[in-house]
């Protein structure tokens, strides 16, 4: 070897050494630099899960950020996370990087849904099967399915007319089940209605129980009914396809899927996709239905010029015993109004999870790798900032459209509500009816809240409804 080669080889050898040494204490430096959020950790293991699951969010999640500031850390569910209240966080983690984050739920929960229900997932399978959720909740989808939206609104109203006291929340609940599960089988025979509504009834009370396995829990109880409904979903969608039924809905979607390859969706994906739905879309609704009751029961003034607008949409044009039209329901401005102020004071999805997938700075703060991270939708909501007086319920104040990232009741980026529009539908169905035909008197108190876990007025909102002759 010539005296320049062994010059040449040892200048690239010291200068790989040089780079390499430099990258480390980079590396170091980056590390040194990010601290973790202010914040307490609360008790061992739990951390402060108890205080968060039993206080008003509205105390527990504002005092925190009152006392550190946007960004905390703290413990829930044994697991460390850091909680994030300003919209600029919302969209680092939901949309700007939410490529370095990843969906998170107890394993638990993801047994009862199905692990093929895409929340859980990211990447192609996930942009695959929203594509299809998302297409069979479309607005040209939902919106032919408005006369049967209102045959059901019409029939669950008769039923609360009966003298008794309804507990709201729970009658809600059976409309939007009803609703849930025609936008994804289009009509449904009876029996198997009334079959998937007794299993999901009892599916539903494992979703935030103790995950214990034993005979006679409610767990175990959960995971058999769990089974029960793969066999009913199974043999609904064998019939589907003897019968090659191609339907505009969310089941139609799922079966006529095919990859690149022509491969099919397998049962199982399928049964869990629409487990996910309902679960996804039943507690949610029905607990905003019960505060938009609670709302304007609370406000008489308001709740006279709500009804004077969807009288006024019956003595139109249209003619008093027409059906609801789209044109009619995109015509409800206050009503419309008072179902995002509602949306927004109740926040009832007050947070989400996601899971740091690498170790992420954000403000010169760290979020270790597998921390949870969860943005908090109600501090944002609740902020004076971009919601003056936020306790007071204006649904005036959307007479403006709120500031980018401060009203996120349908989350937002890639794993935002693709049901937004269906749960809006059916919000303003069921409130044409209800406003039109009957009055309600609220009975018992309701001033506390009741987290199940979404927030809803204590015990339900007992009611109790007559028609208006
Ligand atoms: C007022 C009622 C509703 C509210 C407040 C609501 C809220 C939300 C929020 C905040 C998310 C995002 C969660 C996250 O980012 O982690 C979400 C996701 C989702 N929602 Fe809704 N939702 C409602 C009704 C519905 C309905 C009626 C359906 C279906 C018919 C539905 C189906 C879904 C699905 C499938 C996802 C998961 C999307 C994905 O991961 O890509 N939701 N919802």
């Amino acid at each position: 070897m010539t005296i320049f080669a062994i010059i040449f080889y040892s200048a690239i050898f010291l200068s790989s050494l040089f780079s390499y040494y430099m990258f480390k204490k980079k590396k170091r430096r980056h590390k040194t630099r990010a601290r973790l959020p202010p914040g307490s950790m609360g008790l061992p293991c739990i951390g402060e899960t108890l205080q968060m699951y039993t206080q008003d969010p509205n105390v527990f999640f504002a005092s925190k950020q009152k006392r550190y500031g946007d960004i905390f850390k703290t413990r829930i569910l044994g697991y460390p996370c850091v909680m994030l209240a300003s919209p600029e966080a919302a969209r680092f983690v939901l949309v700007s990087h939410a490529h370095l984050f990843k969906p998170t739920y107890p394993k638990s929960k993801e047994k009862l849904i199905g692990p093929s229900a895409l929340f859980f997932h990211t990447g192609n399978y996930h942009a695959c099967m929203r594509k299809l959720v998302q297409t069979s909740f479309s607005p040209e989808v939902t919106r032919k399915l408005i006369p049967d939206i209102e045959r059901l609104a019409i029939s669950s109203l008769e039923s609360w007319d009966n003298g008794q006291v309804i507990n709201t929340f729970d009658a809600m609940k059976k409309f939007a089940f009803e609703v849930g599960i025609l936008s994804i089988f289009g009509h449904l025979n009876k029996k198997y209605t009334d079959l998937l509504k007794k299993n999901y009834s009892i599916l539903e009370k494992g979703y935030n129980c103790f995950p214990l396995k034993l005979p006679g829990t409610a767990y175990h109880k959960s995971l058999m009914a769990r089974k029960r409904l793969n066999q009913i979903l199974g043999k609904i969608v064998r019939e589907r396809k003897e019968n090659k039924l191609s339907a505009n809905n969310l089941l139609g979607y799922l079966l006529n899927f095919r990859d690149e390859k022509g491969n099919t969706l397998s049962e199982e994906t399928i049964a869990d996709n629409i487990i996910g739905v309902l679960f996804a879309a039943q507690d949610t609704t029905a607990s905003v239905l019960t505060w938009i009751l609670k709302y304007l029961s609370d406000d008489p003034k308001l709740l006279v010029a709500v009804k004077g607008e969807q009288k006024a949409i019956c003595e139109s044009e249209f003619g008093e015993n027409r059906s609801l039209t789209w044109a009619m329901t995109r015509n409800m401005p206050l009503t419309y109004r008072v179902i995002l102020e509602s949306l927004r004071k109740a926040s009832v999805i007050s947070f989400t999870f996601r899971e740091a997938a690498v170790d992420v700075e954000y403000e010169g703060y760290l979020i270790p790798k597998g921390w949870k991270v969860m943005p908090l939708f109600r501090n944002i909501h609740h902020n004076p900032e971009f919601f003056a007086d936020p306790g007071n319920f204006d649904p005036f104040r959307f007479e403006n459209p709120p500031k980018p990232f401060t009203y996120m009741p349908f989350g937002s980026g890639m794993h935002a509500c693709p049901g937004n529009e269906l749960a809006k539908l059916e919000m303003l169905v069921l409130l044409h009816h209800l406003l039109t035909k009957y009055r309600w008197e609220l009975v018992g108190s309701a001033n506390l809240i009741q987290y199940n876990p979404f927030p809803i007025p204590e015990n339900g909102l007992g009611a109790r409804f007559t028609k208006e002759i």
